[in-house]
């Protein structure tokens, strides 16, 4: 099993604590890249659709010649992904199969509070196992909402962008989605389509995310080792995000795609609890080909922005066009993590196949509704520092002092007012807020960088570094959320209400 000590290979505060697989690690760029089933809805009623999604244990054959359980929607990691159209509104329904309560977040989704998936709004498992769980969630009884099923509505009337779902319950985010409970939300609208954009067999949904495996095949993570469980100073070790030594893409270990000499479109989510990447496409001959974003994490830029690499924290999404074209017929073009070492560089591979006839086009002008919020109709000016702080009397991390309490309002905004935050930082924290999408207006005092550009759910702080974002809040009234997207620092405390009133 593991042991705190054996287990963790390399500490750093920016980067936390990488896990090693106990396990012999397969070569990579072997496995063909899975591309995750499109659910069917059950049925369709006034114009919505309707889903259902079964929350349940299974396992999986992750690395070859071991089964790894996992817990996973529908029986998959990722789960099942939902494609809408915008304003088509989408319910879908949760039913709970694992032995612990969940709590469903449509992340980038502008959804009324009641489906938003607030910590303490539970789908309570129909067999409930290990009571010992629950009395971790009950820290105000009156706060919890409890029902076996829950049904989950999302009016989905927002910007084409890709979106994601994934767990949220209070104090146990981080362990939910490393046993699997993530999957893709895609909304599609007629202005993407009318762009001509790869699209079909040439868009790929690349869902990356670390995972570290035991001899037996299953995941390790510091928490769920009963030796450490409830030990003091258990949050030590994984303090700074939990890392795996596995890079999975779409749940593949270093995954490879076959492709046609073409452009193709790559919807890039990092899932990972804590590692953040920078993205490089190399051809076998040294190369680099230009990513060229097309879109951010809610939907198209005003105009292409073309990188040589492209920095992707946790829960950031960047929607990018490669052109194979540039590749000889037989080349490979690695997508490599410049910020990994050994293993953990390589990320999958592309393979050319052959020569193909490409209609597809990148055009100058993307979108004419990216918000350009002002700083001059800003009403006010929030500082919000994230920070290494206390929580129940343990190391963990803290929005203005203070540790996550759902009873407590930490910031009131009015539907409709424009604001600026700024938010300071002291190690890597992706900072991300419910609801609204934002502008980055700066960044460490400057203008904001590149990949700042667009509408963005989640902004990733540097360590010491500061940025200053601007939104308006729109849509709903009620308790939401803003919180660090390095899920370890998020239930260790990082988070905070957001009241819309
Ligand atoms: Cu992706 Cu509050 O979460
Ligand atoms: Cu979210
Ligand atoms: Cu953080």
């Amino acid at each position: 099993g593991l042991t705190a000590t054996a287990a963790l290979s390399r500490t750093s505060p920016y980067t936390g604590a990488e896990l090693r697989s106990e396990l012999p690690l397969p070569p990579p760029f072997q496995v063909p890249l899975p591309i995750p089933p499109v659910l069917k809805p059950v049925g369709t009623v006034a114009g919505a659709d309707r889903y259902e999604i079964t929350q349940r244990e299974t396992s999986a054959e992750i690395l070859p010649g071991v089964r790894t359980p996992l817990w996973t929607y529908e029986g998959g990691f990722p789960g099942p992904t939902i494609e809408s159209r915008r304003g088509r509104p989408v319910t879908v329904t949760h039913r709970n199969l694992l032995p612990v309560p969940t709590v469903v977040h449509l992340h980038g989704g502008h959804t009324p509070a009641a489906s938003d998936g607030y910590p303490t709004d539970l789908v309570l498992p129909e067999h409930w196992h290990d009571t010992a769980h629950g009395g971790h969630v009950m820290h105000d009884p009156r706060a919890v909402r409890s029902r076996v099923t829950r049904d989950y509505t999302f009016p989905l009337d927002q910007r084409a962008a890709l979106l994601w779902y994934h767990d949220h319950r209070m104090d146990f985010t981080a362990p939910a989605i490393w046993r699997g409970l993530a999957g893709l939300h895609i909304v599609r609208d007629d202005v993407e389509d009318a762009l001509g954009l790869p699209s079909g067999a040439r868009e790929l949904p690349l869902m990356i995310a670390d995972r570290a495996f035991a001899a037996d095949g299953a995941l390790t993570y510091p928490a769920l080792d009963p030796a450490l469980r409830g030990r003091p100073g258990v949050h030590g070790p994984y303090l700074a995000g939990v890392l795996g030594d596995v890079i999975l893409v779409n749940g593949a270990p270093w995954p490879v795609h076959e492709v046609d000499a073409a452009r193709y479109r790559l919807r890039i989510l990092n899932a990972s609890n804590a590692r953040h990447y920078e993205l490089e496409a190399v051809a076998d001959d040294g190369r680099v080909l230009e990513l060229v974003q097309v879109g951010a994490d809610l939907g198209l830029l005003t105009a292409p922005v073309a990188h040589r690499s492209l920095p992707i924290a946790p829960a950031e999404r960047y929607d990018v066009v490669v052109d194979f074209s540039q590749v000889p017929v037989g080349g490979r073009v690695r997508l490599v993590n410049r910020l990994g070492s050994g293993r953990t560089r390589e990320v999958m591979a592309f393979r050319v196949a052959r020569k193909a006839a490409d209609a597809s086009r990148v055009p100058r002008t993307l979108a004419r509704d990216v918000p350009e919020w002002r700083r001059s109709e800003a009403v006010r000016v929030r500082d919000l520092s994230f920070r290494a702080g206390r929580m129940h009397g343990r190391h963990g991390w803290v929005i203005g002092g203070l540790p996550f309490d759902p009873v407590r309002t930490d910031v009131t905004a009015r539907l409709g007012e424009v604001e600026v935050w700024r938010l300071i930082a002291d190690v890597h924290h992706p900072v991300h807020l419910h609801l609204v999408g934002f502008r980055v207006l700066s960044r460490g005092g400057g203008p904001p960088l590149p990949h700042d550009a667009g509408l963005k759910d989640t902004v990733s702080l540097r360590p010491g570094e500061s940025a200053e974002i601007i939104t308006r809040f729109e849509g709903y009234r009620g308790r939401y959320l803003f919180h660090c997207h390095n899920a370890e620092h998020e239930d260790m405390g990082m988070m905070a209400n957001l009241e819309i009133v």
